[in-house]
């Protein structure tokens, strides 16, 4: 990298920190420098909304505290307590992490000790070694990529393994000029806050005077917008099982490309080359466009619907916090207002 460009990237950074100091929202992981705290935020947060996060975290933090009481768990019980955040693995792996941390008996301070642990991809491991320990690494996410691409004018493919490593290269030199806690999370807010996907508020940015997507009026195309997945056509035939007593059968999702690693009832998937003409309603999950066919079956045969994989109830009081799809709710429950 050269020094003219490395000097305009910490010119950046040093915009940043005193602005994201002062216009900072107040978060629940954001009090403390804990690294268990962060560590459960940044996973939480990935593939869901800081607001939709906020509950579950706290209830998490309440019920486990510490490494040690998530250790000390059922998978079940953690399982339970992440129901409705979907992607179930995420929840696997924080488990199988906390039992590792347990036995070290401390924190690994590094990201690249974090990366051998379970779950930690590189985002997570860069992202609590920078809030937790202060390591200089940057993090990139969807928000850093937007905010970056559009300061610089990036036209980066960053979907790409290189062209996303040099917005790795970029972050981390911003990164290793300040406080990297504050310049990592001074990114995430200003994509969060102000260098919103549509309408961003510039005149808020504490880099608008420098912003090169702003002068070359960029914006709108920055960052550049990855090709989209031709549609596909799907029948989804589902086997709602409810019980007075219970509530819904619901299994974690092995079946269907679509909303993966969600609770879904047991069923069958089949890709057709046409619009299928047969089925009780229709929705969409990115690409996928689905066709649902809903069969109610007695508790009777429930176990031979989920087969050997592991069930769970859902009482219908609680579709609404425990299944975010409102697809599956729709299927489960017909007449409920989804
Ligand atoms: N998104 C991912 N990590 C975050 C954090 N620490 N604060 C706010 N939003 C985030």
């Amino acid at each position: 990298m050269s020094k003219n460009l490395s000097i305009k990237y910490r010119e950046l950074a040093r915009l940043l920190v005193p602005w994201y100091i002062s216009a900072k929202r107040t978060l629940p992981w954001r009090t403390s420098r804990d690294p268990y705290r962060i560590w459960i935020s940044e996973v939480m947060l990935q593939q869901t909304t800081v607001t939709a996060v906020i509950p579950y975290y706290e209830r998490f933090l309440k019920k486990f505290p510490d490494v040690e009481a998530l250790a000390q768990s059922s998978l079940e019980t953690v399982l339970e307590y992440w129901a409705g955040l979907g992607y179930y693995s995420r929840a696997r792996s924080l488990h199988a992490s906390a039992q590792k941390l347990a036995k070290l008996g401390t924190f690994p301070k590094t990201y690249l000790e974090l990366f051998e642990l379970p779950g930690f991809g590189p985002y997570t491991a860069r992202a609590v070694s920078s809030l937790a320990f202060g390591e200089n690494v940057g993090v990139v996410d969807g928000n850093v990529i937007r905010v970056l691409s559009r300061v610089l004018d990036l036209e980066l493919q960053w979907w790409k393994p290189a062209d996303r490593e040099k917005i790795q290269m970029i972050a981390d030199v911003m990164a290793s000029s300040e406080n990297s806690s504050d310049l990592n999370q001074g990114l995430m807010e200003l994509g969060a806050t102000i260098c919103t996907p549509s309408t961003p508020s510039c005149m808020l940015c504490p880099w608008s005077k420098v912003c090169l997507g702003r002068e070359r009026d960029t914006i709108s195309r920055r960052p550049v917008a990855k090709p989209r997945k031709a549609t596909e056509f799907w029948t989804w035939d589902i086997d709602v099982v409810e019980k007075p007593s219970k509530g819904f059968l619901l299994i974690e999702n092995d079946y269907a490309p679509f909303l993966k690693g969600h609770l879904v009832p047991p069923g069958k998937v089949k890709k057709h080359a046409t619009r299928p003409r047969q089925f009780d309603f229709k929705g969409a999950v990115t690409h996928h466009e689905i066709f649902v066919r809903v069969k109610r079956i007695t508790s009777a045969s429930a176990s031979s619907a989920a087969g050997a994989r592991s069930k769970v109830w859902i009482p219908s009081h609680l579709l609404k916090s425990k299944v975010p799809s409102s697809l599956v709710r729709k299927a489960l429950d017909l007449n409920a207002k989804v």
